[in-house]
């Protein structure tokens, strides 16, 4: 099993407690810094999934978050701009949750707040390639990002996992699948997307492929049209019918 369990020491506990000291200092801006290590473990063999399966409709407006699953930007901005937002024009978005971190050479991803981070994107993809629908994957993962700092612990995912009507197991034989080998390659797919579109910091926010308000270091920036829920939703509702 490779989820840690929440209660008692366990060696990959020790390790993020580790990490988190290493990467205390990047704790409060999300953009890229110091990084640990996931090594791709096993055989390269899973290169079949995306992220996202075919969908009917056309004219969906391209929305997409770009995160941390360990970055307190990720909550704010998830919890006060994205979900509501998509609460409301949902049906007019084809909403996409993708990743920062680091390729590295070895076929592995480096995270910023450490490995625990990597699994805990891992878990939040695996959750997007599963249950399609926003409503499931997205309420998923910021009931995740509400207790950020105890991703990955194996007792905060179940809790979400049963809160939004996702089989655990499959969660965890996705993330797991190959030696690991498929979830850290669905990983390095959403982080090279997010590199091809230029974002570094967590959390980005991109309206038609263009950054619409970014959220880092408590603060919103880089958000021309204002960080307000009712904007957004105006402005999809204006590109959907355009
Ligand atoms: C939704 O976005 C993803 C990622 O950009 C893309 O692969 C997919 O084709 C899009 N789906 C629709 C229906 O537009």
């Amino acid at each position: 099993m490779l989820l840690p369990s929440r209660r008692g020491l366990q060696p990959l506990k020790l390790a993020l407690t580790v990490a988190a000291y290493l990467s205390l200092a990047a704790l409060l801006y999300c953009s890229f810094g110091p990084h640990i290590v996931l090594p791709r473990y096993g055989s390269p063999a899973a290169e079949s999934s995306q992220p996202h399966p075919p969908q009917a409709k056309g004219h969906l407006v391209p929305l997409e978050a770009h995160i941390m699953s360990k970055c307190p930007d990720a909550k704010d901005c998830l919890r006060d701009l994205v979900l509501p937002a998509m609460q409301k024009v949902h049906e007019k978005v084809n909403f996409t949750l993708s990743f920062i971190g680091k390729p590295t050479e070895n076929d592995g991803v480096a995270c910023m707040h450490g490995p625990g981070e990597c699994l805990g994107n891992i878990i939040e993809l695996c959750a997007q390639l599963l249950y399609p629908d926003p409503k499931t994957f997205l309420g998923f993962t910021m009931c995740l990002t509400r207790d950020y700092q105890e991703i990955p612990q194996r007792e905060l995912i179940e809790d979400c996992a049963l809160e939004h009507a996702i089989d655990f197991d499959r969660l965890n034989e996705c993330a797991t699948k190959d030696n690991s080998a498929f979830g850290v390659k669905l990983l390095r797919e959403s982080v090279r997307r997010t590199a091809e579109a230029g974002v570094t910091k967590s959390c980005t926010v991109r309206l038609d492929d263009q950054v619409y308000c970014i959220r880092d270091g408590g603060k919103w920036t880089d958000c021309p049209h204002g960080p307000g829920v009712n904007d957004l939703v105006v402005a999809i509702s204006k590109l959907y019918s355009a």
